[in-house]
Protein backbone atom coordinates (compact mmCIF):
# COMPACT_ATOMS: atom_id res chain seq x y z
CA UNK A 1 0.00 0.00 0.00
CA UNK A 2 1.46 3.58 -1.06
CA UNK A 3 2.15 5.57 2.34
CA UNK A 4 0.48 8.69 3.32
CA UNK A 5 3.29 11.05 3.64
CA UNK A 6 1.90 13.63 5.91
CA UNK A 7 3.58 16.94 7.74
CA UNK A 8 0.64 17.69 9.65
CA UNK A 9 2.43 18.28 13.04
CA UNK A 10 1.65 15.59 15.85
CA UNK A 11 -0.93 17.32 18.30
CA UNK A 12 1.28 14.87 21.14
CA UNK A 13 4.63 15.22 19.86
CA UNK A 14 6.06 13.69 23.45
CA UNK A 15 3.55 10.89 23.33
CA UNK A 16 5.42 7.28 23.64
CA UNK A 17 4.51 3.89 24.22
CA UNK A 18 3.44 3.95 28.22
CA UNK A 19 5.68 2.01 30.34
CA UNK A 20 2.95 0.01 31.70
CA UNK A 21 3.03 -1.33 27.90
CA UNK A 22 7.26 -1.57 27.57
CA UNK A 23 7.31 -2.92 31.13
CA UNK A 24 4.19 -5.35 30.10
CA UNK A 25 6.44 -6.70 27.34
CA UNK A 26 9.24 -6.97 28.68
CA UNK A 27 7.98 -8.88 31.48
CA UNK A 28 6.26 -11.31 29.00
CA UNK A 29 9.43 -11.82 26.97
CA UNK A 30 11.45 -12.82 29.58
CA UNK A 31 8.25 -14.70 31.63
CA UNK A 32 8.45 -12.82 34.51
CA UNK A 33 5.68 -12.31 37.57
CA UNK A 34 3.89 -8.90 36.69
CA UNK A 35 3.64 -7.19 39.79
CA UNK A 36 3.44 -4.18 37.22
CA UNK A 37 0.77 -4.20 35.90
CA UNK A 38 -2.13 -2.19 37.88
CA UNK A 39 -5.42 -4.64 37.64
CA UNK A 40 -5.83 -7.96 39.64
CA UNK A 41 -4.93 -11.58 38.12
CA UNK A 42 -7.75 -13.15 39.75
CA UNK A 43 -11.50 -13.37 38.84
CA UNK A 44 -14.44 -11.16 39.28
CA UNK A 45 -17.27 -12.22 41.06
CA UNK A 46 -19.54 -14.76 38.94
CA UNK A 47 -22.54 -12.94 40.10
CA UNK A 48 -21.82 -10.16 38.65
CA UNK A 49 -21.05 -11.54 34.85
CA UNK A 50 -24.21 -13.68 35.33
CA UNK A 51 -26.26 -9.93 35.73
CA UNK A 52 -24.12 -9.22 33.03
CA UNK A 53 -25.67 -11.99 30.42
CA UNK A 54 -28.78 -11.65 32.07
CA UNK A 55 -28.99 -8.19 30.87
CA UNK A 56 -28.62 -8.86 27.45
CA UNK A 57 -30.64 -12.16 27.35
CA UNK A 58 -33.47 -9.67 28.57
CA UNK A 59 -32.92 -7.60 25.43
CA UNK A 60 -30.61 -4.64 26.80
CA UNK A 61 -28.61 -4.87 24.08
CA UNK A 62 -29.01 -1.06 22.41
CA UNK A 63 -27.87 2.06 22.90
CA UNK A 64 -28.80 3.25 26.61
CA UNK A 65 -29.34 6.79 27.75
CA UNK A 66 -26.46 9.36 26.73
CA UNK A 67 -25.96 9.77 30.40
CA UNK A 68 -26.44 6.83 31.57
CA UNK A 69 -28.75 3.86 32.27
CA UNK A 70 -31.19 6.07 34.98
CA UNK A 71 -31.25 3.18 37.44
CA UNK A 72 -27.31 3.60 37.33
CA UNK A 73 -26.76 6.69 38.41
CA UNK A 74 -29.96 6.59 40.95
CA UNK A 75 -27.78 3.99 42.98
CA UNK A 76 -24.48 6.04 42.20
CA UNK A 77 -26.00 9.23 43.74
CA UNK A 78 -27.43 6.76 46.93
CA UNK A 79 -24.04 5.14 47.72
CA UNK A 80 -22.24 8.78 47.24
CA UNK A 81 -25.12 10.69 49.80
CA UNK A 82 -24.58 7.72 51.66
CA UNK A 83 -21.16 7.60 52.51
CA UNK A 84 -19.89 11.30 51.45
CA UNK A 85 -23.35 13.12 52.93
CA UNK A 86 -23.29 14.78 49.58
CA UNK A 87 -26.65 14.79 47.34
CA UNK A 88 -26.14 14.34 43.25
CA UNK A 89 -29.21 15.04 41.56
CA UNK A 90 -28.83 11.44 38.90
CA UNK A 91 -30.52 13.19 36.27
CA UNK A 92 -28.19 15.77 35.47
CA UNK A 93 -25.40 15.03 37.96
CA UNK A 94 -24.02 11.92 37.30
CA UNK A 95 -22.79 10.46 34.11
CA UNK A 96 -21.60 7.45 33.21
CA UNK A 97 -18.35 6.43 31.22
CA UNK A 98 -15.92 4.51 29.68
CA UNK A 99 -13.79 4.43 33.00
CA UNK A 100 -12.65 7.15 35.13
CA UNK A 101 -9.89 7.47 31.95
CA UNK A 102 -13.06 8.98 30.05
CA UNK A 103 -14.36 11.12 32.44
CA UNK A 104 -11.28 13.03 33.08
CA UNK A 105 -10.41 13.43 29.70
CA UNK A 106 -13.97 14.53 28.85
CA UNK A 107 -13.62 17.03 31.82
CA UNK A 108 -10.33 18.12 30.51
CA UNK A 109 -11.80 18.56 27.02
CA UNK A 110 -14.86 19.99 28.02
CA UNK A 111 -13.08 23.20 29.86
CA UNK A 112 -9.25 23.60 29.11
CA UNK A 113 -8.88 26.28 26.73
CA UNK A 114 -5.41 26.95 24.50
CA UNK A 115 -3.33 28.30 27.01
CA UNK A 116 -5.01 27.39 30.14
CA UNK A 117 -3.15 26.25 33.00
CA UNK A 118 -3.39 23.11 34.59
CA UNK A 119 -2.13 21.74 37.85
CA UNK A 120 -1.03 18.21 38.05
CA UNK A 121 0.39 16.84 40.86
CA UNK A 122 3.65 14.36 40.73
CA UNK A 123 4.24 11.55 40.36
CA UNK A 124 0.86 11.34 38.54
CA UNK A 125 -0.89 8.80 36.64
CA UNK A 126 -0.19 8.95 32.85
CA UNK A 127 -3.51 9.77 31.53
CA UNK A 128 -3.92 13.47 32.63
CA UNK A 129 -0.85 15.41 30.52
CA UNK A 130 -1.58 14.40 26.95
CA UNK A 131 -5.38 15.28 27.96
CA UNK A 132 -4.56 18.65 28.78
CA UNK A 133 -1.64 19.19 25.82
CA UNK A 134 -3.94 17.44 23.08
CA UNK A 135 -6.48 20.31 24.16
CA UNK A 136 -3.76 23.40 23.94
CA UNK A 137 -3.52 23.56 27.53
CA UNK A 138 -0.46 23.73 29.77
CA UNK A 139 0.83 21.40 32.85
CA UNK A 140 1.81 23.00 35.72
CA UNK A 141 3.08 20.36 37.63
CA UNK A 142 3.67 20.57 41.50
CA UNK A 143 6.27 17.47 42.98
CA UNK A 144 4.97 15.64 46.13
CA UNK A 145 7.37 16.05 48.70
CA UNK A 146 9.01 14.26 50.35
CA UNK A 147 9.49 9.95 50.76
CA UNK A 148 6.11 10.29 52.41
CA UNK A 149 4.79 12.14 49.14
CA UNK A 150 2.66 14.80 50.65
CA UNK A 151 1.86 18.32 49.60
CA UNK A 152 3.64 21.20 49.54
CA UNK A 153 0.55 23.67 50.12
CA UNK A 154 2.53 26.57 50.47
CA UNK A 155 4.62 25.89 47.24
CA UNK A 156 1.53 24.59 45.30
CA UNK A 157 -0.47 28.24 46.38
CA UNK A 158 2.16 29.89 44.43
CA UNK A 159 1.81 28.21 41.48
CA UNK A 160 -1.91 29.22 40.91
CA UNK A 161 -2.02 32.31 38.22
CA UNK A 162 -4.83 34.32 36.66
CA UNK A 163 -4.33 31.31 33.99
CA UNK A 164 -5.12 28.34 36.02
CA UNK A 165 -8.37 26.70 34.71
CA UNK A 166 -7.97 23.44 36.70
CA UNK A 167 -6.27 21.25 39.23
CA UNK A 168 -6.12 17.54 38.92
CA UNK A 169 -5.51 15.60 42.10
CA UNK A 170 -5.82 11.76 42.59
CA UNK A 171 -6.53 9.73 46.34
CA UNK A 172 -5.80 7.22 46.88
CA UNK A 173 -2.49 8.18 45.30
CA UNK A 174 -1.08 5.73 42.26
CA UNK A 175 1.89 4.71 42.38
CA UNK A 176 2.33 6.69 46.25
CA UNK A 177 -0.26 4.96 47.78
CA UNK A 178 -0.85 7.91 50.33
CA UNK A 179 -4.29 9.12 50.82
CA UNK A 180 -5.24 12.78 51.04
CA UNK A 181 -6.21 13.28 54.63
CA UNK A 182 -9.25 15.55 55.93
CA UNK A 183 -6.78 18.56 56.40
CA UNK A 184 -5.20 18.38 52.97
CA UNK A 185 -8.72 18.51 51.19
CA UNK A 186 -9.37 21.44 53.67
CA UNK A 187 -6.45 23.25 52.30
CA UNK A 188 -7.23 22.34 48.67
CA UNK A 189 -10.29 23.89 50.08
CA UNK A 190 -9.02 27.21 51.17
CA UNK A 191 -6.33 27.56 48.32
CA UNK A 192 -9.48 27.25 45.71
CA UNK A 193 -11.95 29.42 47.57
CA UNK A 194 -12.75 32.79 45.90
CA UNK A 195 -11.14 31.11 42.17
CA UNK A 196 -12.73 29.72 39.27
CA UNK A 197 -11.02 26.96 39.18
CA UNK A 198 -12.21 23.33 38.66
CA UNK A 199 -10.99 20.68 40.13
CA UNK A 200 -10.71 17.03 38.71
CA UNK A 201 -10.65 14.37 41.28
CA UNK A 202 -9.66 10.92 40.57
CA UNK A 203 -10.85 8.48 43.17
CA UNK A 204 -10.36 5.96 41.46
CA UNK A 205 -9.14 3.91 44.88
CA UNK A 206 -11.91 4.89 46.63
CA UNK A 207 -12.81 1.77 47.93
CA UNK A 208 -9.57 1.12 48.61
CA UNK A 209 -8.48 2.65 52.12
CA UNK A 210 -6.41 1.01 54.63
CA UNK A 211 -6.01 0.86 58.51
CA UNK A 212 -9.63 2.43 59.29
CA UNK A 213 -8.58 5.80 57.72
CA UNK A 214 -11.54 7.12 55.58
CA UNK A 215 -11.64 8.02 52.24
CA UNK A 216 -11.77 11.94 52.35
CA UNK A 217 -13.45 12.58 48.71
CA UNK A 218 -13.79 15.91 47.32
CA UNK A 219 -17.71 15.55 47.02
CA UNK A 220 -17.87 16.10 51.17
CA UNK A 221 -16.70 20.11 51.10
CA UNK A 222 -19.16 21.74 50.39
CA UNK A 223 -16.53 24.80 47.98
CA UNK A 224 -14.75 22.00 46.67
CA UNK A 225 -17.84 20.23 45.87
CA UNK A 226 -19.28 23.14 43.70
CA UNK A 227 -16.35 22.82 41.47
CA UNK A 228 -15.38 19.39 41.49
CA UNK A 229 -15.96 16.24 38.89
CA UNK A 230 -15.46 13.13 40.97
CA UNK A 231 -14.37 10.66 38.86
CA UNK A 232 -14.67 6.96 39.80
CA UNK A 233 -14.01 3.32 38.34
CA UNK A 234 -16.13 0.62 38.45
CA UNK A 235 -13.32 -1.21 36.85
CA UNK A 236 -10.92 -0.68 40.14
CA UNK A 237 -13.93 -1.30 42.40
CA UNK A 238 -15.45 -4.96 41.14
CA UNK A 239 -12.06 -6.47 39.56
CA UNK A 240 -13.45 -5.79 35.58
CA UNK A 241 -10.40 -3.08 34.92
CA UNK A 242 -11.22 -4.44 31.27
CA UNK A 243 -14.93 -3.36 31.12
CA UNK A 244 -13.58 0.14 31.14
CA UNK A 245 -16.41 1.34 33.03
CA UNK A 246 -16.96 4.21 35.43
CA UNK A 247 -18.98 7.83 36.03
CA UNK A 248 -18.32 11.02 37.48
CA UNK A 249 -20.40 13.33 39.22
CA UNK A 250 -20.53 17.03 39.58
CA UNK A 251 -23.33 20.21 39.95
CA UNK A 252 -25.34 20.47 37.16
CA UNK A 253 -24.01 23.48 35.61
CA UNK A 254 -20.83 21.76 34.84
CA UNK A 255 -22.18 18.50 34.19
CA UNK A 256 -24.17 20.52 31.26
CA UNK A 257 -21.17 21.51 29.78
CA UNK A 258 -19.29 18.10 29.96
CA UNK A 259 -22.05 16.09 28.74
CA UNK A 260 -21.84 18.34 25.37
CA UNK A 261 -18.31 16.70 24.70
CA UNK A 262 -19.73 13.81 26.17
CA UNK A 263 -22.06 13.12 23.59
CA UNK A 264 -20.45 13.73 20.64
CA UNK A 265 -17.48 11.88 21.87
CA UNK A 266 -18.79 8.41 23.25
CA UNK A 267 -22.35 9.16 23.45
CA UNK A 268 -23.65 5.84 25.92
CA UNK A 269 -21.49 3.58 27.71
CA UNK A 270 -21.68 -0.42 27.19
CA UNK A 271 -25.62 -1.14 27.96
CA UNK A 272 -25.60 -4.41 29.60
CA UNK A 273 -22.94 -3.74 31.59
CA UNK A 274 -24.96 -0.72 33.26
CA UNK A 275 -27.82 -2.66 33.96
CA UNK A 276 -25.42 -5.25 36.23
CA UNK A 277 -23.53 -2.38 37.65
CA UNK A 278 -26.90 -0.74 39.08
CA UNK A 279 -27.94 -4.81 40.70
CA UNK A 280 -24.96 -5.23 41.78
CA UNK A 281 -24.26 -2.35 43.88
CA UNK A 282 -27.78 -2.68 45.51
CA UNK A 283 -25.87 -4.91 47.77
CA UNK A 284 -23.17 -2.57 49.70
CA UNK A 285 -21.12 -5.22 50.86
CA UNK A 286 -19.67 -5.54 47.18
CA UNK A 287 -17.48 -2.33 47.39
CA UNK A 288 -17.43 -1.95 51.65
CA UNK A 289 -15.89 -5.03 51.83
CA UNK A 290 -12.89 -4.27 49.47
CA UNK A 291 -10.86 -2.30 51.16
CA UNK A 292 -10.43 -5.70 53.87
CA UNK A 293 -9.71 -7.66 50.78
CA UNK A 294 -7.24 -5.70 49.64
CA UNK A 295 -5.91 -4.64 53.23
CA UNK A 296 -5.43 -8.44 53.61
CA UNK A 297 -3.61 -8.26 50.64
CA UNK A 298 -0.88 -5.82 51.54
CA UNK A 299 -0.52 -7.51 54.64
CA UNK A 300 0.60 -10.79 53.12
CA UNK A 301 3.00 -9.09 50.86
CA UNK A 302 4.88 -7.00 53.36
CA UNK A 303 4.70 -9.70 56.35
CA UNK A 304 6.31 -11.70 53.61
CA UNK A 305 8.96 -9.28 53.08
CA UNK A 306 10.53 -9.76 56.28
CA UNK A 307 14.22 -10.67 55.93
CA UNK A 308 14.50 -8.90 52.74
CA UNK A 309 16.84 -5.67 52.28
CA UNK A 310 13.76 -3.32 51.11
CA UNK A 311 12.66 -0.74 53.28
CA UNK A 312 8.86 0.66 53.29
CA UNK A 313 5.75 2.57 54.85
CA UNK A 314 3.00 0.31 54.00
CA UNK A 315 0.81 1.62 51.33
CA UNK A 316 -2.08 4.00 53.16
CA UNK A 317 -4.93 2.97 50.14
CA UNK A 318 -4.96 1.85 46.62
CA UNK A 319 -3.16 -1.97 45.30
CA UNK A 320 -0.09 -0.26 45.00
CA UNK A 321 2.94 -0.83 47.07
CA UNK A 322 6.02 0.89 46.99
CA UNK A 323 9.39 -0.61 48.20
CA UNK A 324 12.51 1.38 48.82
CA UNK A 325 15.80 0.05 47.64
CA UNK A 326 18.27 1.63 49.18
CA UNK A 327 19.60 -1.00 51.35
CA UNK A 328 19.92 -3.23 48.04
CA UNK A 329 21.61 -0.59 45.18
CA UNK A 330 21.92 3.15 44.35
CA UNK A 331 21.19 2.41 40.66
CA UNK A 332 18.49 3.88 38.73
CA UNK A 333 14.93 3.06 39.35
CA UNK A 334 14.94 2.09 35.80
CA UNK A 335 17.97 -0.53 36.12
CA UNK A 336 17.16 -2.13 38.99
CA UNK A 337 13.58 -2.40 37.35
CA UNK A 338 15.23 -3.82 34.43
CA UNK A 339 17.52 -5.87 36.30
CA UNK A 340 14.38 -7.65 38.55
CA UNK A 341 12.59 -8.45 35.27
CA UNK A 342 15.67 -9.82 33.34
CA UNK A 343 17.83 -11.59 36.18
CA UNK A 344 14.94 -12.56 38.83
CA UNK A 345 11.76 -12.63 36.52
CA UNK A 346 9.93 -10.27 38.73
CA UNK A 347 8.23 -6.82 36.81
CA UNK A 348 7.55 -3.70 38.52
CA UNK A 349 7.16 0.02 38.03
CA UNK A 350 10.09 2.37 38.48
CA UNK A 351 8.32 5.92 39.24
CA UNK A 352 11.06 8.12 38.25
CA UNK A 353 9.46 9.23 35.17
CA UNK A 354 6.00 10.16 36.82
CA UNK A 355 8.04 12.42 38.78
CA UNK A 356 8.84 15.90 38.11
CA UNK A 357 12.18 16.16 36.07
CA UNK A 358 12.33 12.38 36.31
CA UNK A 359 13.32 12.96 40.14
CA UNK A 360 14.37 9.03 41.42
CA UNK A 361 13.19 8.46 44.75
CA UNK A 362 14.63 4.75 44.64
CA UNK A 363 11.60 3.35 45.21
CA UNK A 364 9.89 0.85 42.65
CA UNK A 365 6.02 0.43 42.33
CA UNK A 366 4.63 -3.25 43.12
CA UNK A 367 0.63 -4.25 42.92
CA UNK A 368 -0.59 -6.55 44.86
CA UNK A 369 -3.49 -7.24 43.45
CA UNK A 370 -2.97 -10.81 43.41
CA UNK A 371 -3.34 -14.23 44.31
CA UNK A 372 -1.65 -15.47 47.39
CA UNK A 373 0.34 -18.06 45.21
CA UNK A 374 1.63 -15.07 43.00
CA UNK A 375 2.33 -12.81 45.91
CA UNK A 376 4.25 -16.01 47.41
CA UNK A 377 6.54 -16.27 44.44
CA UNK A 378 7.00 -12.60 43.95
CA UNK A 379 8.03 -12.10 47.46
CA UNK A 380 10.11 -14.94 47.63
CA UNK A 381 12.45 -13.79 44.76
CA UNK A 382 12.41 -10.20 45.92
CA UNK A 383 13.83 -11.58 49.86
CA UNK A 384 16.49 -12.85 47.74
CA UNK A 385 17.35 -9.75 45.73
CA UNK A 386 20.86 -8.61 45.97
C1 LIG B 1 -5.03 6.87 39.29
C2 LIG B 1 -5.77 6.23 38.17
N1 LIG B 1 -6.71 6.94 37.53
C3 LIG B 1 -7.42 6.41 36.51
C4 LIG B 1 -7.18 5.10 36.09
C5 LIG B 1 -7.99 4.55 34.96
O1 LIG B 1 -9.21 4.06 35.38
P1 LIG B 1 -10.19 3.34 34.34
O2 LIG B 1 -9.61 2.02 33.99
O3 LIG B 1 -11.51 3.27 35.03
O4 LIG B 1 -10.25 4.23 33.12
C6 LIG B 1 -6.20 4.33 36.73
C7 LIG B 1 -5.89 2.97 36.26
O5 LIG B 1 -4.84 2.42 36.55
C8 LIG B 1 -5.48 4.91 37.80
O6 LIG B 1 -4.54 4.22 38.47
Amino acid sequence: MAIFKTNIPSKLPNAKTTIFTTVGNLARKHKAIDLSQGFPNFEADKKLMGLVSDAMLHGHNQYAAMQGYYGLREIIAEKIEKLHNRSYNPEKEITVTVGATQAIFTAITAFVHPGDEVIVLKPAYDCYEPAIEVNGGVTVPVQLKGKDYHVDWEEFRTKITPKTRMVVINTPHNPSGRIFSKTDMLQLQETLRDTNIILVSDEVYEHIVFDGKEHESASRLDDLASRSFVCASFGKTFHVTGWKMGYCAAPAELMHEFRKTHQFAVFCVDHPVQRAMAEYLKNEAHYLELKDFYQQKRDYFLSRLAGSKFKFTPSQGTYFQLLDYTGITNEPDEVLARRLIVDYKLASIAISSFNLNNRDDKVLRFCFAKTEDTLEKATEILRRVQ
